[in-house]
């Protein structure tokens, strides 16, 4: 965990790693032989810094998804990193506490490189969320899930042409990368900061013996109250902050976080059911946390008279592909202009039978609206920066422009997705 990072060294680079116990495997890392990025812990209030040098034989950059920060800071496709050079990262992070997270975003090698290893969380902390007393220190575990494809222990990125259009999935599902993920704890009430970094997987998160969770919190941070349920969808990028609460568990006795089978009706991948995090009790104690009944105040944004509208569709032509309002992604195109200060309402339509879990940069959202009668759920009545979308569905979301002038990207969060140009160009003036 690294406090506060000042002028801290940080870089890409090919090295090996242990995912399973059979072995190591090439991975890209910002780690030595570590599968993951560091965890940064960021106070609210404080200047993030950190001189990156890019180790790879390949371009790369960093984008801090979910902070709002200046465009030049963001890592937008065009700020590249070339082989052997360097780039000082600095901003201040001024944001509500959360759990953030951080990855490449080089237009066409984002996927191959976030699935290769380069990706890690950045927690915020502020003064607000510190009276809630929540779980801390033993008791909060930030999970980074994510899918990985293992040929003879050898980690590989190959998408078929049908991968490419469905998002590729791997079959060991890691946790903070490490497969068959298990971790003791005591019996009683757990923080996980849950962060779903798969390229294309979505989890319909639960625990085995229906054991419940109670979210407290989502991308932004906070929610204004806690929702207790048994299962979450999560898509890729999204964020989830649960307690959970083994109290109920014997000594030596274990429940599993797992994916359900997804709702009736989606023609999502994945969604058969498996199990992929086993807790085991190994200490009792006697201790009766009680969850906070409020834990924030949201200001709610009403929808904006100011629409845009985004369709996502798939386009046949020699080649399928991925669109959004009939284009793809463009460098030198500024697709959408919007004003600093301005309140806008983005409207979503997923006009394909896929899932497309969409990411605006720069800002949080909030979610206004849903089609569907999934309506929205109990972990998108927070501030959000991805919100999914099942086929079909319609979502509206409001935002706020902040004053970061720039260009940023609104684009689906399914990474094969987003490299096949289902991304687009906006720009804060
Ligand atoms: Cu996490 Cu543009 O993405
Ligand atoms: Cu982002
Ligand atoms: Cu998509």
């Amino acid at each position: 965990i690294i406090q506060n990072p000042k002028n801290y060294v940080m870089n890409a680079k090919t090295t090996q790693a242990k995912i399973t116990n059979k072995g190591t495997t090439e991975i890209m890392s910002y780690l030595e032989n570590i599968p993951t990025g560091p965890l940064f812990r960021m106070q609210k209030g404080h200047e993030f810094s950190t001189s990156f040098k890019n180790n790879l034989d390949e371009h790369t950059n960093i984008h801090w998804h979910g902070l709002v920060i200046p465009a030049n800071m963001d890592g937008h496709p065009e700020n590249i990193i070339h082989p052997n050079e360097s780039f000082e990262y600095r901003f201040n992070v001024n944001q509500r506490a959360g759990t953030y997270w951080y990855h490449p975003h080089p237009h066409e090698a984002t996927a191959r490189q976030t699935y290769m290893g380069l990706a890690g969380m950045l927690i915020v902390n502020d003064t607000e969320e510190a009276t809630l007393n929540l779980p801390s220190g033993a008791l909060e575990i930030p999970l980074i899930i994510s899918d990985k494809r293992l040929s003879n222990n050898n980690l590989r990125y190959n998408p078929t042409m049908n991968e490419v259009m469905s998002g590729y999935m791997g079959e060991t599902i890691t946790v903070n990368g490490t497969a068959f993920p298990y971790t003791e704890v005591s019996s009683t009430t757990y923080r996980l900061r849950i962060l779903n970094a798969s390229n294309a997987r979505i989890y319909n998160l639960a625990f085995t013996n229906n054991l419940p969770f109670t979210v407290i919190g989502s991308d932004g941070g906070l929610l204004e109250n806690p929702a207790k349920m048994t299962s979450l969808l999560l898509g890729p990028a999204e964020r989830v902050d649960i307690l959970v609460d083994f109290s109920s568990l014997k000594i030596n006795e274990s429940v599993f976080l797992k994916s359900n089978t997804f709702p009736d009706g989606s023609k999502a991948q994945g969604k058969e059911e498996f199990n992929f995090m086993k807790f085991t009790v190994k200490t009792i104690v006697t201790e009766n946390y009680q969850t906070p009944a409020r834990l924030s105040t949201i200001e709610k944004l009403s929808m904006s008279s100011k629409t845009r509208t985004f369709k996502l569709q798939m386009k046949m032509g020699l080649k399928m592909s991925h669109q959004i309002n009939n284009k793809l992604y463009s460098s030198t195109r500024i697709d959408e202009t919007v004003k600093v200060g301005d309140i806008e309402t983005w409207i979503f339509e997923n006009k394909s039978d896929e899932p497309h879990p969409m990411h605006i940069h720069g800002l949080q959202f909030q979610v206004s609206e849903r089609s569907s009668k999934r309506g929205i759920l109990p972990h998108e009545k927070g501030w959000k920066d991805v919100v999914l979308l099942m086929p079909n569905e319609t979502v509206k979301v409001t935002m706020k422009f902040p004053d970061n002038k720039g260009k940023y990207m609104v684009h689906c969060h399914n990474l094969e997705h987003e490299d096949d140009g289902m991304m687009l160009q906006f720009e804060i003036v």
